[in-house]
C-alpha cells in the first residue's frame, strides 16, 4: 500500500492507495476517536459489487452498519436525494462521531460529502472512491456538490474527509468507457504538472487499459500526489487549483452543444488538444509537443479531433462559461508538457480561429 499525505493543518488526512483495501478500512478506522455506527452512502451499481466488502470489513471492527443505497447516475446530486438521505440518517446516525463512507464514483463522492458536510453541521467523511476519475480526481480535496436544475455543482462546499481509501482492485469492474474517461484526467494531470508521469504514461498506456495492478498503483499514487500538492496549496480554489481546469474550457462546451453525447473525459481529451493548440499559436508551446500530446490521448482510446459542431456554438457556450472576463476568455496553457501556467488574456477570436481551422 502506498500512501500520499494531504497537508492542510489541522485538516490533514492520507490518501491509501493500493489492492485488497477495502477489507482493511473497517481497522483503520478502529484507530480512529469514532464511535461504533458506520453508514455507507452508495449507488444501486456500487452497492452490488463492494458494498458487502466494506460492511463486512467494517463489522468485523465492530462497527454496526447501515448501508443508504440511491440510483446511479448524475440526476443523484440534487436536494432531493440529499433531502432523502438525511431523512434516512435520522434514523442511522446516532452520534457526530460515527463515520459516513462515500463508497462509489465521483457523484457519491459529490453527494455523500455535501451530505456529511452539512448533515450535524458536519460529521466525519471517508471518501472510498472506486472509479479512476474519483481515485485521482474527484476524493481529494474537498469539493462536494450538488446541481441545480440544469446547472452543475451550483450547490456546494469544501469540506475535507478524513481518510480517502483508493482500492485498484474495484476498478476490474469498470465499464471501458469509465476507464477512458478517468485516463483523460490521468493524461490531464500529468499535463499540467509532471512529465515523468507523462513519460511513463506514453509507455505504460496499453498495460494501464488492461488494469496492470503495478502501473495502476503507480498511475493512482502519481496522479493523486499531483492533485494532492495542488490542493495543500490552493485549498479553495483561489489561483494555482485552476490548472486542474486544463482542457476544460473548451470541453464543458463541446460537451454541452453535443447535447452529452460525448462523454467528459473524451470532451476535455479534445479540450485539451484546443489548449495545447491555442498555447502553441500564441507562441508559448513548441508544436511537437502538441503532437505528443494528441498520440497520448489517442493510445488511451481517447479522441483528439473536433467533431462535427457547430463552431459558433461552441464559442457561445464557452462565452456562458464562468471563466470568460469581459471580452477575454481565462485559458490554463501550456509551455510545456509538465507545465501549465494560467493566462487571462485569450482573444476569443484566437480560439475561434483555432476551432475553425481545425480538421
Ligand atoms: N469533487 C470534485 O473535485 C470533482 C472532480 C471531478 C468530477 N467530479 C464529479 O464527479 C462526477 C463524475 O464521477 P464519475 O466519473 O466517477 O461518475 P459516476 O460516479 O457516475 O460513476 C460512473 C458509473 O460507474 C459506476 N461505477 C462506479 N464504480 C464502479 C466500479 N468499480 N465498477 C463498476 N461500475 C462502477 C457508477 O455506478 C456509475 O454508473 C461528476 O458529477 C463530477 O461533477 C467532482
Amino acid at each position: 500500500m502506498k500512501k500520499v499525505k494531504v497537508e492542510l493543518g489541522s485538516y490533514s488526512y492520507d490518501i491509501r492507495i493500493g489492492s485488497g483495501l477495502l477489507s482493511r478500512i473497517g481497522l483503520w478506522l478502529k484507530e480512529r476517536d469514532l464511535s461504533d455506527k458506520a453508514v455507507i452512502i452508495t449507488d444501486t451499481i456500487v452497492e452490488g459489487l463492494y458494498a458487502e466488502a466494506l460492511e463486512r470489513s467494517l463489522a468485523n471492527a465492530g462497527f454496526d452498519v447501515t448501508i443508504l443505497e440511491v440510483p446511479s447516475g448524475e440526476e443523484q446530486k440534487s436536494l432531493e436525494t440529499a433531502g432523502r438521505l438525511y431523512d434516512d440518517l435520522t434514523e442511522a446516525y446516532t452520534e457526530r462521531t460515527n463515520p459516513v463512507l462515500a463508497l462509489g464514483g465521483g457523484v457519491i463522492g459529490d453527494l455523500a460529502g455535501f451530505v456529511a458536510a452539512t448533515y450535524m453541521r458536519g460529521v466525519p467523511l471517508v471518501q472510498v472512491p472506486t472509479t479512476l476519475l474519483a481515485q485521482v480526481d474527484s476524493s481529494i480535496g474537498g469539493k462536494t456538490a450538488l446541481d441545480h436544475g440544469q446547472l452543475k455543482n451550483m450547490i456546494g462546499l469544501f469540506y475535507q474527509p478524513i481518510m480517502v481509501v483508493a482500492d485498484i482492485d474495484t476498478l476490474r469492474t469498470l465499464p471501458e468507457i469509465e476507464l477512458t474517461n478517468g485516463l483523460a484526467e490521468v493524461i490531464k494531470s500529468a499535463v499540467i504538472r509532471n512529465r515523468n508521469l507523462f513519460n511513463f504514461l506514453d509507455i505504460n498506456m496499453n498495460k494501464a487499459r488492461e488494469l496492470h495492478p503495478s502501473v495502476m498503483e503507480t498511475i493512482v499514487l502519481e496522479t493523486a500526489r499531483i492533485k494532492a500538492e495542488i490542493v495543500e496549496k490552493d485549498e479553495k480554489e483561489t489561483d494555482l487549483r485552476r490548472i486542474l481546469n486544463y482542457g476544460h474550457t473548451i470541453g464543458h462546451a463541446i460537451e454541452t452543444v453535443s447535447n452529452f453525447e460525448l462523454k467528459h473525459g473524451q470532451a476535455v481529451a479534445i479540450g485539451m488538444v484546443a489548449a495545447a493548440k491555442i498555447s502553441s499559436r500564441v507562441g508559448v508551446l513548441d508544436e511537437g509537443e502538441v503532437v505528443k500530446l494528441e498520440n497520448i490521448i489517442e493510445k488511451a482510446g481517447l479522441p483528439t479531433e473536433m467533431p462535427d459542431l457547430d463552431k459558433e456554438a461552441v464559442m457561445e457556450a464557452m462565452q456562458h462559461d464562468k471563466k470568460v472576463l469581459q471580452d477575454r476568455i481565462r485559458f490554463v496553457l501550456l509551455r510545456s508538457i509538465g507545465d501549465a501556467f494560467i493566462s487571462d488574456e485569450v482573444d476569443p477570436a484566437l480560439v475561434e480561429e483555432v476551432l475553425v481551422g481545425w480538421g
